[in-house]
C-alpha cells in the first residue's frame, strides 16, 4: 500500500495500552494519569481483525508497544494472535524492560523475533531519576535474559538528554559493542507535554554522528524498506549504531509505518491530529470495508510533520500514541 507520494508500509505500530508503570522524565513525569474518559482498549478480536486487515494491505511487520504493552494482562495470547495471523512475518515489541528478567523466553515463544528495551542511562542513580523506578540492574538482567532466549534483533533505547545523560554516549557505546546488542539514539521530540523539557534537553542527533564518526564508526547504506533511523557500524563492533533524529531534513521522506492506538484510532502520523476512529469497522466479519477506509485515508497522508514549526499535532505525549 503506497501513500499520495508513493511511500510503502509495510509496518504496523500496534499499541495495546497508553497506561505506564514508569515515569519518564520527557514522557510521563508524573506517571501515567487516568484521563476523565479513559479510552477503552481493544479486545483481543478487534486487534485480530484490525491487523488481518493490515496483512491484507501489505504489512508484514507489527510492533507491540504502549505505555507498557506488558502491562496488559492478556498480552501473551494478543502476541501468540498477531504471530499467527497470515501475511506477519515479524513480531517486534517495545518495552520499559520491567518484567523481562521473568518473561524474555515466553515472549520468544509466543512469537515475538525482536525487541527494544529502553535504557537511558547506565548509571542506577540516574536511570531512578530518568524513569522514577530504581530497577537499572533488573532491568539488565533482562537484556540478558532476551540474550540468552534468544531474540533475532535487541536494541536498547536511549533518549538523549542534555546534562543528564549525554556524557554517557561512550559508556553505552562500549556496553553494547561488547555484548553484540545494537543500540539507537534517539532526540527527545518536543510533545504538547514536555515543552520546556524538550527546550532545556534537547540534544541534536548530528551532534552523535559527529561524535560516532570521530572514532571511527561509519554510515551504513540503507537497507531497501528500512525507516527513518540512520545506522552506523564499526569494525570492532558486532552490533549498530542507530540513530533517530525527526529534526534532521527528509526525516519523513522513508516513513514506513502506520499507527494504531489502544482504543482502535489509526494515525497516519506520530504528530497528526487526534487520529481517526476504525473501531466501528472492526466488529465486521467482513474487513472489506475497513479495507477501503484505511486505504483512503492513507492516500490523504501529510508528505512530513511540522516538528519544525513546533507543532507536536495533537500528541500529549508518546505513551498515547504508542510511539
Ligand atoms: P525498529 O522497528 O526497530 O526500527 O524500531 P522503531 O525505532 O520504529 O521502534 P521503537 O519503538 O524502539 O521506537 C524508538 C523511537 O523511535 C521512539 O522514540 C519512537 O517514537 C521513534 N519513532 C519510531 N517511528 C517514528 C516515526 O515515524 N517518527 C518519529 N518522529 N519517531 C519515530
Ligand atoms: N522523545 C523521544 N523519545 C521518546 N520516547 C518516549 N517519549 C519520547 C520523546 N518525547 C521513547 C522511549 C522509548 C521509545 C518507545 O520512545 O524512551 O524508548
Ligand atoms: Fe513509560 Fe515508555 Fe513513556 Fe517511559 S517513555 S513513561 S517507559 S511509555
Amino acid at each position: 500500500m503506497l501513500d499520495g507520494i508513493g511511500r510503502r508500509f509495510e509496518y504496523l505500530r500496534l499499541s495495546l495500552t497508553e497506561i505506564c508503570n514508569f515515569r519518564c522524565t520527557y514522557c510521563l513525569p508524573e506517571g501515567y494519569r487516568r484521563p476523565c474518559s479513559r479510552p477503552v482498549e481493544l479486545s483481543v478480536e478487534e486487534i485480530a481483525r484490525a491487523v488481518a486487515a493490515f496483512a491484507k494491505l501489505g504489512l508484514w511487520k507489527v510492533r507491540l508497544t504502549g505505555g507498557e504493552p506488558t502491562l496488559r494482562r492478556d498480552f501473551d495470547a494478543v502476541a501468540r494472535m498477531v504471530a499467527a495471523v497470515p501475511g506477519i512475518r515479524r513480531v517486534a515489541m517495545t518495552t520499559n524492560g520491567y518484567r523481562l528478567a521473568e518473561k524474555a523466553q515466553t515472549w520468544r515463544d509466543c512469537g515475538i523475533s525482536a525487541i527494544n528495551i529502553s535504557v537511558d542511562s547506565l548509571d542506577p542513580a540516574r536511570f531512578a531519576a530518568i524513569t522514577g523506578h530504581d530497577r537499572l540492574a533488573d532491568i539488565l538482567r533482562g537484556v540478558a535474559a532476551a540474550q540468552a532466549a534468544g531474540f533475532e534483533s535487541i536494541k536498547l533505547n536511549a533518549v538523549l538528554m542534555r546534562g543528564i545523560n549525554d556524557d554517557e554516549l561512550e559508556a553505552m557505546i562500549d556496553f553494547v559493542a561488547s555484548r553484540d546488542l545494537s543500540l539507537r539514539f534517539i532526540e527527545v521530540m518536543r510533545t504538547n507535554d514536555n515543552v520546556t523539557f524538550f527546550a532545556k534537553r534537547h540534544v541534536a542527533g548530528q551532534t552523535v554522528i559527529d561524535r560516532l564518526e570521530a572514532a571511527g564508526w561509519r554510515r551504513l547504506p540503507r537497507q531497501p524498506g528500512a525507516g527513518p533511523a540512520i545506522e552506523l557500524g564499526h569494525p570492532g563492533a558486532k552490533g549498530r549504531i542507530g540513530i533517530i533524529a525527526p529534526y534532521a531534513r527528509d526525516f519523513c521522506s522513508s516513513c514506513n509505518r502506520l499507527r494504531l492506538s489502544s482504543d482502535g484510532r489509526l494515525h497516519l502520523c506520530l504528530f497528526g491530529d487526534g487520529g481517526i476512529d476504525l473501531r466501528p469497522h472492526l466488529a465486521d466479519e467482513d474487513p472489506a470495508a475497513l479495507i477501503r477506509r484505511i486505504r483512503s485515508l492513507v492516500a490523504t497522508k501529510a508528505p512530513a510533520h511540522r516538528l519544525h514549526e513546533g507543532q507536536s499535532g495533537a500528541t500529549p505525549h508518546l505513551a498515547s500514541i504508542g510511539g
